[in-house]
């Protein structure tokens, strides 16, 4: 069946939604009058234009028109706690009645730190922002200032926030902050050690998520995370994970199922506890750099870095809500859910990638390896099928086919969506079989 037909059942899809939610769309062409396209935050743009939630409750979110979904999302993995959580809640109920904006040292940010360092073998001393992408831009800062080096190589289809993403493997453009970029391939062990060695007399830091969240839910290879740490080590570059997404796969994030241990690692999303959050942490002598009894200590500014709501949300969240028990079978339920989807898509061009509680689905007539495999994928147009008719069916998904399994979902909750998408398959065979080898 032609790529034409698929298009037309997209359209269709789309012009149906338009009817079943005059509400958003009212609500949208207001956003427009007063936001660029309606909007403050990209990813949360559908064509023809987004649902508007009105309120969460556990995982479920209700839109304005009153239907009500599934939250599959889990905002983007930063929320891992549901909408509702009762200790969290209390948390930051007594957090708001201490009073905000003290303007000083509370004890909440020092028991999150402690809390953090405990958890992520990496990290010895910490420092809080107030979003991933800040504590990224912190992170390449200490790196060049510890090692006097400018360069930083990171990956194409990496994405470390607004002003570090990396959509290909071409010199960076756009917004992206003007710091000495190489662009390497993701999980190319031999082109990468190359480029290591090649750059050793300036290459400052390796930047580099352990798996591609946003890159579509893509592990990194054992061997190329191990290659990264044993060539940074040899050159003096330091080697910093981004954990903003993954660090909620273990206990300790993927260092600590990897045992590769990086230098300086980046934290955000759940950790705040719902909150804006946002963290960079590692090796105490590189840490040091940022302690003001040094006459020559780089300052590290933030009106809101330990605000009272993210830090005290934040300790409450990692001690007593996500401890390491519950880290460790949320994600194996996450991995026995992966594997029951991929069940369900046995035989078809659906695949489903990613690790625990994080995964994203692609249509690949053969199995998705690398980056370059699911990138080359031209026609994006099952994914948004699959959008329209998961919200049909009562769940929330990203547009680009990413999930973010929340605490409050629920076997029955997966077990509907297995059925949802069989019924997904079943409906659109004609666009999901595999082409003949
Ligand atoms: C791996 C990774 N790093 C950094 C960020 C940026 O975090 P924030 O949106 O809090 O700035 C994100 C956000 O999606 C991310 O996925």
């Amino acid at each position: 069946m032609s790529a034409a037909v698929l298009s037309v059942f997209v359209e269709q899809a789309k012009t149906k939604y338009i009817l079943e939610n005059p509400k958003s769309a009212s609500l949208y062409e207001k956003a427009c009058l007063y936001m660029p396209g309606g909007n403050t935050r990209s990813v949360l743009h559908v064509d023809p234009f987004p649902l508007t939630f009105v309120k969460g409750e556990g995982a479920n979110a209700t839109d304005a028109d009153g239907h009500s979904y599934v939250d599959l999302v889990g905002n983007y993995t930063a929320g891992l706690y549901g909408h509702s959580n009762p200790t969290i809640r209390s948390a930051l109920l007594s957090a708001l009645d201490a009073g905000l904006s003290l303007c000083s040292a509370t004890p909440y940010e020092t028991d999150l730190a402690q809390a953090v360092c405990d958890r992520f073998p990496s990290i010895e001393q910490v420092r809080f922002t107030n979003s991933g992408t800040e504590g990224n831009l912190m992170a390449l800062a200490a790196a060049k200032a510890f090692t006097k080096k400018e360069k930083i190589l990171v990956f194409g289809h990496g994405y470390h926030g607004g002003v570090l993403l990396f959509p290909d493997e071409k010199e960076p453009h756009g917004i992206t902050v003007p710091h000495g970029f190489v662009v390497g391939r993701y999980n190319d062990v031999e082109r990468t050690r190359q480029i290591i060695k090649g750059n050793a007399s300036q290459l400052a830091a390796v930047l580099v998520e352990p798996m591609l969240g946003s890159g579509g839910c893509l592990p990194a290879s054992r061997e190329f995370l191990q290659m990264l740490r044993t060539e940074t080590q040899s050159v003096g570059a330091l080697l910093i994970f981004d954990e903003v997404m993954t660090s909620r796969l273990s206990p300790g994030g993927l260092q600590l199922t990897t045992g590769i241990i990086p230098d300086l690692t980046t934290l955000g999303k759940y950790i705040g506890g719902g909150m804006p959050f946002g963290a960079f942490g590692g090796r105490r002598d590189i840490m040091a750099l940022f302690d003001p009894r040094s006459p020559s200590y780089i300052p590290h500014a933030g009106t809101f870095n330990n605000e009272s709501l993210s830090m005290k949300g934040g300790y409450v969240g990692l001690t007593e809500v996500y401890t390491p028990e519950v880290a460790t079978r949320h994600n194996e339920n996450g991995d026995a859910f992966r594997a029951r989807l991929n069940n369900v898509a046995e035989g078809t061009s659906m695949r489903w990638t990613g690790i625990g509680s994080l995964m994203n689905v692609h249509f690949s007539p053969k199995k998705c390896e690398t980056v370059q495999e699911i990138f080359g994928l031209k026609d994006q147009s099952l994914r948004s099928l699959l959008y329209f008719d998961m919200l049909k069916a009562g769940f929330h998904l990203a547009k680009r086919g990413f999930i973010a399994l929340s605490l409050e979902v629920t076997p029955e909750h997966e077990e509907r969506f297995c059925e949802a998408v069989k019924e997904f398959l079943d409906r659109h065979q004609e666009f999901v079989r595999l082409q003949e080898a």
